[in-house]
C-alpha cells in the first residue's frame, strides 16, 4: 500500500517526488494525502552560509521512508548540513528508496542515471543511495555505479555525518542490520502541519513468502513507550492535532507491558491531539486489546488497513500469510461490530506463484463481500532473497495486467459506492488547507479519512474540526457544506 509520497507540506530537504507512474505502483503505507494541503514548511536554508554544506534528499516509496528522510533531515541539520534549494545547487545529493517491487527501483535506477550525468559536470558533489535499496542491492549498486560516494542503509542514519566525512576515492559502505537501532533519542524534523507521522516500530518478523521489507529493514522494534510520548507531546504543543503511528507490522508494537493496545490509549492521553491513526497493520495482531482500544478511545479514528493480499486460501499459504480467507472474514465482522462506522482499505497482489484463475476469483469474491472503501492493488514482482524467489514467475505480464485491470475495476465500483453512500450524512473534518482545486475551498480528512472539501467559511482555520454535509460525491472526494 501506500506510496507516498505523502507529500504534503514537508521540510524542504525532503524532496517528495511525484508519484510513481500510477499510484499503484508505489509501496503505499498510508492512504493518499488530500488533494490539498498548503502548509508552511520548516525553512533551515534561509540562514545558510556559504560554508555549510547543502543537501538535497529525495524520497522514493512508502510512509515509513518519509518519516525517515525526516530523521534523516534532523541528523544532517545538526551536523550542519543546510537543505539546497535544488540538486543543481547541492553539495551533497541523496535518494532514500525502496525495494517493495521492481519498478521501484527502476526508477531510482533512472535516476541514479541522470546524477551520474550531473556527477560527470560536477565531480566535487557527493552522491548517496540510503534506505531499504542501499541495503538490497549494496553489492551490485558498488560495481555499477562506482561513483556513488555512500551507500547507507535504513540502520546507519545516526552515522550519515561520519559516513559522508568519510567517503573518498571509495564510496563509504554500511549497509549493516542492527536490531537495536530505534533512533528513539533522535528528534526527526518534521513537517508542519496538522497531522505528524511518528514512528512507533520498525522492521518486520513476519517474513511472507514474497516480500523483501524483512531483509532489508530487518528485525522487528518498538520504540519505548516513554519516547513516543514525549514526541507526542511536543508535536502536540507545536499545534499537531492528528498522529499517524508507524510501523511495517505497527500493531506489533511491544515494548515490555506495553502492547499497540495500551500504546493507542497512551497516545490518546495526550492533550491537544484529537486524531490518532496507524498504519500499517498485520490481521493476524489485531488483538482484542487493540480492537478494544480502537473501539473505546474515541481519538482513534473509525479507519483500518487490513492488507488482504489474496483471497484464495491455497494462495494464503504460499505466501505464509498466517491466517485463512475464514479467519480474515471472521477479524472483519469482530472489527465491524466493534466499530461500527469503520472504514477499511487494503492490499491484493494478483499474479504470485501458482495463482490460477479460480484463485484469483477467490480474492475478486471475498473483496466484494468486504466491500473495502479502498484498495492498492499490485502486480507479483519478484524480490531476490525472498522464499518465493527461487519458485519462479508462473503468471506472465500480460495476465498480471488483465488481473490488476480486474481488481482495480471492481476497486472503482466499490468506492464508488461507499462514498456516494456518503452522501446526505455529518461528517466532523479536520481542516488541513485550501483545496487544491475549487477557488475558496477548504480540505480535510473525515474519520474514515476520505478527502472532504467545503466553502471556506468566516473564522475557520487550519487545525479546526467543523462539521460538514456531504452534498455529492465522486470515487476520491466528498463535497460538503458546513452544517
Ligand atoms: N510484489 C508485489 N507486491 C508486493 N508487496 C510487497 N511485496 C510485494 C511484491 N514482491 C505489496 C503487498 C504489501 C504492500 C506494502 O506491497 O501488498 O502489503
Ligand atoms: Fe512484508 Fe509481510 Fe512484513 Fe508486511 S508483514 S512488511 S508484507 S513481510
Amino acid at each position: 500500500m501506500g506510496l507516498i509520497i505523502a507529500g504534503v507540506g514537508l521540510n524542504p530537504f525532503i524532496r517528495n517526488t511525484t508519484p510513481l507512474t500510477s499510484k499503484r505502483e508505489a509501496h503505499r503505507v498510508v492512504p493518499p494525502p488530500p488533494d490539498s494541503l498548503s502548509f508552511d514548511d520548516i525553512r533551515m536554508a534561509d540562514n545558510a552560509n556559504d560554508a555549510q554544506a547543502r543537501v538535497w534528499l529525495e524520497t522514493y516509496g512508502c510512509q515509513m521512508n518519509v518519516a525517515d528522510s525526516q530523521l534523516i533531515t534532523g541528523v544532517l541539520r545538526r551536523a550542519g548540513y543546510v537543505t539546497a534549494r535544488a540538486p543543481e545547487e547541492a553539495d551533497v545529493i541523496l535518494l532514500n528508496t525502496c525495494a517493495i517491487r521492481e519498478h521501484a527501483e527502476e526508477r531510482v535506477i533512472g535516476r541514479l542515471g541522470d546524477l551520474a550525468r550531473l556527477k560527470q559536470a560536477r565531480p566535487e558533489v557527493k552522491l548517496g543511495l540510503l534506505g531499504c535499496m542501499a541495503q538490497h542491492n549494496r553489492a551490485a549498486l558498488v560495481e555499477k555505479a562506482p561513483w556513488l560516494d555512500l551507500v547507507a542503509g535504513p540502520d546507519t542514519y545516526r552515522r550519515l555525518p561520519e559516513l559522508l566525512g568519510d567517503s573518498g576515492f571509495d564510496a563509504a559502505v554500511d549497509v549493516r542490520l542492527n536490531r537495536a537501532e530505534t533512533y528513539a533519542d533522535l528528534s526527526p524534523d518534521y513537517a508542519s502541519g496538522v497531522r505528524a507521522y511518528v514512528t512507533a516500530m520498525r522492521g518486520c518478523d513476519k517474513f511472507c513468502a514474497f516480500c523483501v521489507v524483512p531483509y532489508v529493514r530487518g528485525r522487528e522494534r518498538s520504540v519505548p513507550p516513554a519516547d513516543i510520548i514525549r514526541e507526542v507531546r511536543d508535536l502536540a504543543a507545536r499545534g499537531v492535532k492528528e498522529i499517524v503511528l508507524l510501523g511495517q507490522t505497527v500493531n506489533a508494537y511491544r515494548f515490555d507491558e506495553v502492547g499497540f493496545g495500551e500504546l493507542l490509549r497512551m497516545v490518546a492521553a495526550v492533550d491537544g491531539i484529537e486524531r490518532i491513526r496507524f498504519t500499517s497493520p498485520h490481521p493476524n495482531d489485531m488483538s482484542p486489546a487493540v480492537i478494544d482500544a480502537m473501539a473505546s478511545e474515541h481519538k482513534v479514528q473509525p479507519y483500518l488497513h487490513l492488507p488482504l493480499q489474496s483471497g484464495s486460501d491455497r494462495i494464503l499459504a504460499a505466501m505464509d500469510r498466517g491466517y485463512t480467507s475464514a479467519e480474515y472474514l471472521n477479524l472483519v465482522a469482530r472489527v465491524r461490530a466493534a466499530i461500527p462506522r469503520i472504514a477499511l482499505s487494503t492490499d491484493i497482489i494478483v499474479g504470485f506463484y501458482g495463482e490460477e484463475e479460480s484463485d484469483f476469483r477467490a480474492t475478486l469474491d471475498l473483496m466484494r463481500t468486504v466491500g473495502y472503501d479502498s484498495a492498492f492493488t499490485f502486480k507479483y514482482s519478484v524480490r531476490d532473497h525472498t522464499r518465493a524467489y527461487r519458485l519462479g514467475d508462473t503468471v506472465n505480464e500480460t495476465e498480471k495486467q488483465r488481473r490488476l485491470n480486474e481488481v482495480m475495476a471492481l476497486q472503482e465500483e466499490s468506492s464508488r459506492t461507499l462514498y456516494r453512500a456518503a452522501v446526505g450524512h455529518e461528517f466532523s473534518v479536520l481542516v488541513e488547507g485550501s483545496a487544491r482545486r475549487g477557488v475558496g475551498m477548504l480540505a480535510g480528512k473525515t474519520p474514515q479519512y476520505k478527502t472532504a472539501i467545503f466553502p471556506t467559511r468566516e473564522g475557520v482555520a487550519v487545525g479546526d474540526t467543523v462539521v460538514v454535509r456531504v452534498l455529492s460525491a465522486t470515487t476520491h472526494t466528498l463535497t460538503c457544506a458546513p452544517v
